[in-house]
């Protein structure tokens, strides 16, 4: 019976899993190795700064990142830029829609990022938990306990994925990209290296400038990662100290009886 149970169970289980994970077989996703990487990572302070970079300069173009406030970048375990480096960046860069001047004015950094509808393109806070990286084996979620769901990984092999065709249909230029669902996307290729210049000295090559790009919205995505990962080892330190004390405790209730019985017999 019990075996019956168990048998449909697992049936069921890869049978729905297998649902999900169904057209995405095609697609080449990269695992790569972010420093925010498993229960211990962080994220590289540095890192970020460089991907918010590459986000001004190229991306915020055409997309936004309405629900990101821009003092969160001075937050610790974020970029964690000084206060006054953040307001700079805010008015040089962006300007908001202020309705009490009825006019735009220069961002501060009570402001969010700017949202962008103007080509289309969707808004990219939320991007890098929207989308992930990892199915199967024939959808069993193997891969994402061992990888993790591959939000950022995707991104950065959207960015590395364009095989340089393209073709047109309907009036609109779709280009190849070996990790976009169904092969063809219609943006186009956002970064071919040296499209920033560092100034920490970093490699700026098309790889590096994707996997920094991809780290930086990895953490506007989930900003408190660091909290959520410090919040989770300190819980599972308590918890053991708990059950040892449990264990000790136990013992202790039932030595006058499991003793007896031990000598008895
Ligand atoms: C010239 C405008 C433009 C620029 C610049 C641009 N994008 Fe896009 N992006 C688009 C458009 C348009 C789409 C929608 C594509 C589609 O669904 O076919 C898109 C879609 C995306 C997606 C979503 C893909 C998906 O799975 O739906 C991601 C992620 C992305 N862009 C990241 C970036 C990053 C990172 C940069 C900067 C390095 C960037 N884009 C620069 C126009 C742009």
């Amino acid at each position: 019976m019990f075996k019956k149970l168990s048998i449909a169970a697992i049936a069921a289980l890869a049978l729905t899993s297998g649902a999900f994970a169904a057209g995405g077989g095609d697609q080449k996703i990269e695992n790569i190795d972010f420093s925010f990487d498993g229960p211990f990572g962080k994220f590289d302070q540095n890192q970020l700064q460089r991907g918010l970079q590459v986000y001004t300069e190229v991306c915020s173009a055409c997309h936004g990142l309405k629900y990101v406030p821009l003092r969160t970048l001075s937050d610790e375990g974020g970029p964690h830029m000084p206060e006054d480096q953040v307001r700079a960046y805010a008015a040089e860069n962006f300007e908001v829609y202020d309705e009490s001047l009825e006019d735009f004015r220069a961002a501060t950094p009570v402001d969010h990022f700017p949202e962008n509808n103007g080509a289309g393109a969707p808004d990219l806070s939320m991007m890098a938990k929207a989308r992930a990286g990892f199915h199967g084996p024939y959808g069993t979620g193997i891969n994402q306990l061992l990888k993790g769901m591959g939000g950022p990984d995707y991104i950065a092999s959207l960015l590395l994925g364009y095989t340089g065709e393209e073709k047109e249909e309907a009036g609109v230029t779709l280009y190849e990209n070996t990790a976009f669902p169904g092969g063809w996307i219609s943006m186009a290729p956002p970064l071919y290296g040296e499209d920033v210049d560092y100034n920490d000295g970093h490699s700026n090559d098309l790889r590096s400038v994707s996997e920094d790009v991809s780290a930086f919205l990895m953490w506007t995505a989930e900003p408190k990662m660091m909290a959520r990962k410090q919040a989770g080892f300190v819980s599972v330190f308590f918890l053991t100290i708990l059950s040892v004390l449990l264990y000790l405790t136990n013992k202790r209730i039932w030595a006058p009886i499991k003793g007896k019985g031990r000598k008895e017999s």
